[in-house]
C-alpha cells in the first residue's frame, strides 16, 4: 500500500481523553467518555479487547479484575458474561473523592455501542491491544468503522504498540491515520531507519513522555511525524513538551489543564 499522506490529518494540537476522563469517572465507560468530551477532549481514547465470542469491547487490561467486579481474562468471557459485570463500583471504592452514585451500575461498553452512542460528531482514538491474541481484531474494527461511516474525515485515529497490527490496518484502509506507540525503557533516540520505517504506514508516534527530550521531538517533527506522548497529567510536563513541539497529548485530566493548553 501507499505511504500515508500526512495531510490526512491536521497537525493542530489535540487533547486525547485517556480512557475517557479517567481521573474523574470509571475508565472506559460511556459516562467517562462523555465527561472527557464535556471537559474539552478533542478525541476520546478507547482501548480494545475482545470477548470469547469475538465482540470488540472497551477495556484496558487483558483481565476484568481491576475494572469490574469479575475475575479472569476478557477472552474467557462471552459478551453476555461481560455485560453482567459491574464496571463502576470499583471506582467509587478506590477513588472516594470522585465517587458518584451514578457510577454504581455501569457496564462494559462494546465498541459498537460507543459508536452508536456518540456517532459521527465525536473523534475516536482507538488502540488495538494484544492484537496477536485476538483473531481478526483489525478486520472487525475496520468493518465497524465502515458500517458507522467513520473512515473519512479523520474522525478516527488508530494507535498500537504492535507494528504488525498497524500494518494490517494500513493495508486494508490506507486512509485511516495511524500512530505507532512506543514504550522506551531509557532516554529515547530516534534513528533515520526508524523514521523511514514508521512513515511507511503511520502519520505519527506516541512515546511515553518521560523518555523523550527536545532533540527527539524536533527530529520527529522535522521528519513530518505527529508526536502524541502519553500520559501527561502535570502542567509543568505539558508546558515543556509543548515548547519542544508535540502535536497532541494523552491525559487523564482533561479539564483544568485543557483550558490552559488551549490558550
Ligand atoms: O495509548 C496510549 C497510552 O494509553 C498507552 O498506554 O497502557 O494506557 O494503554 P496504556
Ligand atoms: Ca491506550
Amino acid at each position: 500500500p501507499e505511504t500515508p499522506d500526512p495531510s490526512i490529518i491536521s497537525d493542530s494540537f489535540i487533547i486525547i481523553g485517556h480512557r475517557g476522563a479517567s481521573t474523574y469517572a470509571p475508565e472506559h465507560t460511556l459516562v467517562s467518555y462523555q465527561l472527557a468530551q464535556e471537559l474539552g477532549a478533542d478525541y476520546i481514547e478507547i482501548d480494545l479487547q475482545m470477548s470469547k465470542d469475538g465482540v470488540l469491547v472497551a477495556m484496558h487490561d487483558q483481565t476484568v479484575d481491576r475494572t469490574t467486579n469479575g475475575i479472569g481474562s476478557v477472552e474467557s468471557h462471552s459478551l453476555e458474561e461481560l455485560k453482567r459485570l459491574n464496571a463502576g463500583s470499583w471506582f467509587n471504592k478506590k477513588f472516594p473523592l470522585y465517587a458518584d452514585s451514578k457510577y454504581e451500575y455501569l457496564t462494559v461498553p462494546t465498541l459498537e455501542e460507543i459508536f452508536a452512542h456518540f456517532g459521527k460528531e465525536t473523534n475516536y482514538y482507538i488502540e488495538t491491544k494484544s492484537p496477536d491474541k485476538y483473531p481478526e481484531m483489525e478486520e472487525k474494527l475496520i468493518r465497524l468503522l465502515r458500517s458507522y461511516d467513520l473512515i473519512d474525515g479523520a474522525k478516527v485515529i488508530i494507535q498500537s504498540f504492535s507494528e504488525k497490527s498497524l500494518k494490517r490496518i494500513h493495508k486494508a484502509e490506507p486512509k485511516i491515520p495511524l500512530i505507532q506507540l512506543l514504550s522506551y525503557q531509557k532516554p529515547a533516540k530516534l534513528t533515520e531507519a526508524e523514521i523511514k520505517k514508521w512513515k511507511q504506514y503511520a502519520v505519527g508516534i506516541g512515546p511515553n513522555y518521560q523518555m523523550v527530550d527536545r532533540a527527539y521531538i524536533k527530529k520527529a517533527r522535522r521528519a513530518g511525524l505527529l508526536v502524541h506522548p502519553y500520559t501527561v497529567n502535570s502542567k509543568q510536563d505539558l508546558d515543556q513538551l509543548i515548547k519542544w513541539g508535540i502535536t497532541g497529548v494523552f491525559t487523564d485530566l482533561t479539564d483544568s489543564l485543557s483550558k490552559e493548553w488551549k490558550k
